[in-house]
């Protein structure tokens, strides 16, 4: 009979096929297979629960090196994997600026043995290094370039066509977009209104987003280069991308298919504030409408933390951002037992998705020979989402207060049980992630 380090037995496993009650085998970093029966090192009784495959959340800050006071590479991952993901791809705004060799390579070594999950940096464009982002995207668990086209927090920022096209020209990966229109939202700063967050998506309005968003598109048409544009929030922005499927693909985020401007910014505040805005009801449930035509290839998180502190500056002085990795997962799970999303495209949204687009190896789907990342959730758990059960060092979260439908219970990493119910293994051993554009650059692509 076969010996398996680990079988999760007895609950449904979310394979490529469905939901198929079966189990799942793990010998090393890798699912040995569906149903196969054997001796086990460990086993884990998964009744009543759904086997998914590793969350993979593209877009979060961890705000390391430099701003740890917000967060770090540990505590931002320790609330990852609270939250149920698996891996995550983390932005460059950190200071210094993740824009180099040097400072990508001292962001792996500050991760090794800290973060709690597996990971991939991104490299920050700017006017001055944009001949060497052909270089620097290349270096083995990079997730390629990150522009930003309108000013957000830290000061990354390539605003206009020209150096927009010469970023684009220089290296092949897929890159990823902040798109707000720099140069309309300087025009409309009188639109602030001093100590008014609901001002916030007056100033950066549609039509900053909008305009961003045409323009990257026509000049990654004219560089012939793959983009991905980050957090939509208009659906007038999806309308546009769903014509332009060949070259771009985009993310929403689970605060803009949760929260409404009418109501969230008289409650929450300058807890309510990041960029681009949460918008009104009718953008929200248009957002939804164009997930539901499966323009939407992504849901990430932008965990993007500040401190209690940071946030009781008055408007416009307060910084923009919420937290999010810990409550990307719940939320998405709530959605679906309200009936707002399949689980199905949950899966699709949060692990096949960014897979697909980023060329993940060995990731993305519960199979034999992939790694055994898995978010292991109970989809009928009622519970409340307190201050106190989020690890992030904001220490906040704009859904305190919301009674959720569904919990993370567990996640395995390449076979680790890193979280089961709250409580989190010895150590943490996150590794880069690999991407088919980077896995012949060195080492065997699977191995980490
Ligand atoms: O609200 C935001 N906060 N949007 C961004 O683009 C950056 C982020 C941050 O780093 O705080």
């Amino acid at each position: 009979m076969a010996t398996y380090d680990l079988i999760l037995e007895n609950g449904t496993v979310w394979t490529p096929a469905g939901p198929v009650e079966t189990s799942v085998a793990v010998q090393g970093e890798q699912v040995a297979g569906l149903g196969l029966s054997g001796d086990a090192g460990e086993r884990v009784d998964c009744t009543g629960l759904l086997i998914l495959p590793g969350v993979i959340d593209s877009q979060v800050h961890f705000r390391e090196p430099g701003l740890e006071h917000k967060e770090d590479l540990e505590s931002g991952s320790r609330a990852a994997v609270l939250g149920g993901v698996t891996a995550v791809f983390e932005m460059p705004n950190t200071n210094p600026n993740t824009d180099s060799a040097e400072a990508v390579a001292d962001k792996f070594a500050r991760a090794r043995d800290r973060m709690w999950c597996d990971h991939a940096f991104y490299v920050g464009a700017t006017s001055g290094n944009a001949e060497r982002l052909a270089e620097l995207e290349r270096i083995p668990g990079t997730a390629g370039v990150k522009i930003f086209m309108g000013a957000s927090t830290g000061d990354l920022l390539v605003s206009d066509d020209r150096e927009l096209a010469r970023v684009l020209a220089s290296g092949h990966r897929r890159v990823s977009i902040h798109a707000e229109d720099e140069a309309r939202m300087n025009e409309r700063l009188g639109e602030r209104v001093a100590g008014d967050p609901s001002s916030h998506p007056v100033w950066r309005d549609d039509e900053s987003a909008l305009r961003a968003t045409k323009r990257i598109l026509g000049l990654a048409h004219a560089a012939k280069r793959r983009v991905h544009v980050l957090h939509v929030t208009t659906p007038a922005e999806l309308e546009l991308l769903a014509q332009h499927k060949d070259i771009a693909t985009c993310e929403v985020t689970p605060q803009h298919l949760t929260l409404a401007g009418e109501e969230a910014y008289p409650r929450l505040g300058t807890h309510a504030q990041m960029n681009p805005p949460i918008r009104s009801g009718a953008h929200r449930d248009g957002l939804w409408r164009w997930l539901n035509q499966g323009v939407v290839d992504i849901v990430g998180s932008d965990h993007a933390p500040h401190t209690k502190e940071e946030k009781a500056k008055p408007y416009p002085a307060s910084p923009s951002g919420m937290p999010g990795v810990q409550t990307m997962l719940p939320l998405l799970l709530h959605h679906v037992a309200a009936g707002r999303l399949t689980m199905a495209r949950l899966v699709d949204l949060t692990s096949a998705g960014p897979q697909r687009v980023w060329g993940l190896v060995g990731r993305g789907r519960i199979a034999a020979g992939y790694l055994a990342d898995f978010s292991v959730v109970d989809p009928k758990a009622r519970w409340t989402v307190t201050a106190d059960r989020l690890a992030s060092r904001a220490g906040w979260s704009p859904f305190e207060g919301m009674e959720l439908t569904g919990r993370p219970v567990g996640t395995f990493v390449r076979g680790r049980q890193v979280m089961w119910e709250g409580q989190l293994a010895a150590s943490a051993h996150g590794r880069p992630l690999h991407f088919e554009d980077t896995s012949f650059s060195g080492g065997r692509a699977h191995t980490g």
